[in-house]
């Protein structure tokens, strides 16, 4: 198949469109909307989780797309990826089959790991005991590798991929795989540019997607006072120069970078705003600007996602597999 349009290659000769749209925090009765509006403004990339819990309302509007003529599965990329309750090797093949049955289709484009902690499978999706700590399994990256692996021979996922792995967690899976990473998705937004992150998986090969690129306002834990990149003043003054919104900014920022984005919205105004990223550059001097941003800032830390009077509590930094552990 010819690459994608505003595509970055992938080492398995695939292409992966550089915009999608994300999937988290979309309310299931707005799901549909969101994805037709997207697809028809021309995104062909739907970033999916089976965690989210609308993947059923995805494949509704993804066969009502492909009913109506407007897309034909071959030009998607429809991404997916595996819950912590299912690291064990075994159960990945059957959770990969549990999201392609609700979203409708026979096979993903790209299946990750979510995340690199293992949890305990039958309870809840982020199991505690009765003091409130987590509950891991030590299951190695590596060893939830080999289920992943398993599911591209059988023809269920075209490319498989890491999220939220730090450089040690990649070297690690890297070494033991027979399949090498297609993918590393990670959060990258203005105030957190893992250039260190980014430059050693592209270094390798991988094709990067960032997350939260516009700064996860929708998500529960988000703080009236955090920083907001949408409201940065020096990305507010550089879209007025340009005559583009700091949104457009940002995803252009990223994807100069060759670093995929897959915004939000459930707003048609914005996922068409969102789409017109690739008819104009920044200059050396603009991408200078914006990656001096950088403050090492994280909107969804795994870890704190449990604010309290206002505060993020950090509740297990040293949890198996920690995936910040490292500088990168
Ligand atoms: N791998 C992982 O662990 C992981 C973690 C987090 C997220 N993700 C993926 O990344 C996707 C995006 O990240 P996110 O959902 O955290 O948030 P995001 O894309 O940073 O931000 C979404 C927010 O930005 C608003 N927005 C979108 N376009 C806009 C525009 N042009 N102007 C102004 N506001 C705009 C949206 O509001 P409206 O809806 O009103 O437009 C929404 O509230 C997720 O949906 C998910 O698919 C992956």
């Amino acid at each position: 198949m010819p690459a994608r349009p505003n595509s970055v290659l992938l080492n398995t000769g695939d292409s992966m469109p550089l915009l999608g749209i994300g999937m988290w925090n979309v309310d299931p009765k707005d799901v549909g909307g969101s994805v037709k509006a997207a697809v028809k403004a021309g995104v062909r990339c739907i970033d999916c989780a089976w965690d989210y819990g609308n993947e059923t309302e995805v494949g509704n509007a993804l066969k009502e797309l492909f009913e109506e003529g407007v897309v034909t599965r071959e030009e998607l990329f429809v991404t997916s990826k595996l819950w912590s309750n299912f690291h064990d090797p075994e159960d990945v093949e059957d959770h990969l089959k549990d999201s392609l049955r609700m979203l409708g289709l026979d096979y993903l484009d790209l299946y990750l790991i979510h995340w690199p902690m293992a949890f305990p499978k039958g309870g809840a999706k982020v199991p505690e005991d009765k003091d409130g700590n987590i509950i891991y399994l030590e299951i190695t990256l590596s060893e939830t590798w080999k289920g992943m692996e398993k599911a591209v021979r059988s023809g269920l996922a075209k490319n498989i991929g890491l999220s939220n792995a730090n450089s040690k967690m990649i070297t690690d899976v890297w070494n033991d795989a027979t399949i090498k990473p297609s993918v590393l998705q990670i959060e990258t937004h203005p105030y957190l540019s893992q250039a260190k992150l980014v430059d050693f998986a592209q270094a390798k090969g991988m094709a990067v997607t960032g997350y939260s690129n516009l700064g996860a306002v929708a998500r529960s834990w988000a703080m009236s006072d955090e920083p907001r990149v949408l409201q940065d003043e020096a990305i507010k003054k550089l879209a007025s120069d340009l005559g583009k919104t700091p949104a457009q900014v940002i995803l252009r920022w990223l994807v100069q970078r060759k670093v995929a984005v897959i915004p939000k919205s459930t707003n048609p105004d914005h996922i068409k705003e969102n789409t017109e990223i690739f008819n104009f550059e920044l200059s050396d001097e603009n991408m200078k600007i914006m990656d001096g941003l950088n403050r090492n800032y994280r909107y969804v830390a795994f870890w704190a996602d449990k604010p309290v009077d206002g505060k993020l509590v950090f509740r297990d930094p040293n949890c198996f597999n920690f995936p910040f552990g490292l500088e990168y």
